[in-house]
């Protein structure tokens, strides 16, 4: 069986609405693929700051990191499951990509520029978000930076399952609103 990274930025947890649309799309991805899940909230992350830099450009880099990125690397298929933040993503994620940002690794350069190095041939991020903000909405700055990540890391085209205006609504709404969610996103993992 082929392997799927689940990265879990449900912060929230057990309360995360965005978990509870990921889950059960991940579920049904498992029974194609070997899942291997990291939730950030276990995860030691490091912001990366001069020292932690400064290491790296000497290779010193922390076994976990490494192991993260080369999972990152090796990974077939890649979920992301994370909430709108700050109109963008949680920055624990931003830094769990920064870690993972390693030359060689998840990317590799020649004289000219950048370009990836990882194997997933799709992905899908899966959120949702307080506001009524659409996916592409030019205040929506998440799936832009998203895409451009996996542009930069070779990862293949990204697939968005997303619920919007989570936080203006009744409680019987916003469970409308997961269920289309999940409907969609086991459309996807159809094909995925
Ligand atoms: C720290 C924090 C920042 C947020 N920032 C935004 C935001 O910028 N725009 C927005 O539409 N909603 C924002 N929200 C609302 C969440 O996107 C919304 O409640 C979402 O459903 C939370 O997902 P979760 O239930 O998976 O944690 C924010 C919520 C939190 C806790």
């Amino acid at each position: 069986m082929r392997n799927l990274l689940y990265i879990d930025a449900c912060i929230r947890d057990e309360e995360s609405r965005t978990k509870r649309i990921a889950e059960p799309i991940v579920a049904e991805l498992a029974n194609r693929y070997n899942v291997t899940k990291l939730a950030l909230n276990d995860l030691d992350l490091d912001v990366v700051q001069k020292e932690l830099l400064n290491k790296r450009m000497h290779g010193e880099i922390p076994q976990k990191v490494m192991a993260w990125a080369e999972q990152m690397r090796d990974a077939d298929r890649i979920v992301i499951a994370a909430p709108f933040w700050d109109m963008s993503i949680p920055a624990a994620l931003k830094v769990f990509f920064e870690l993972c940002s390693i030359f060689d690794v998840t990317f590799k350069s020649n004289d000219k520029t950048c370009y990836g190095n990882c194997k997933a041939e799709k992905m899908m991020y899966i959120t949702t978000r307080g506001m009524d903000i659409a996916t592409g909405d030019e205040l929506e700055q998440a799936t832009p930076y998203l895409k451009a990540l996996s542009w930069l890391w070779g990862i293949g085209p990204l697939q968005v399952v997303a619920a919007q205006n989570m936080d203006y609504v009744s409680a019987e709404v916003i469970e409308e609103k997961i269920a289309v969610a999940v409907a969609e996103g086991l459309q996807i993992a159809k094909e995925f």
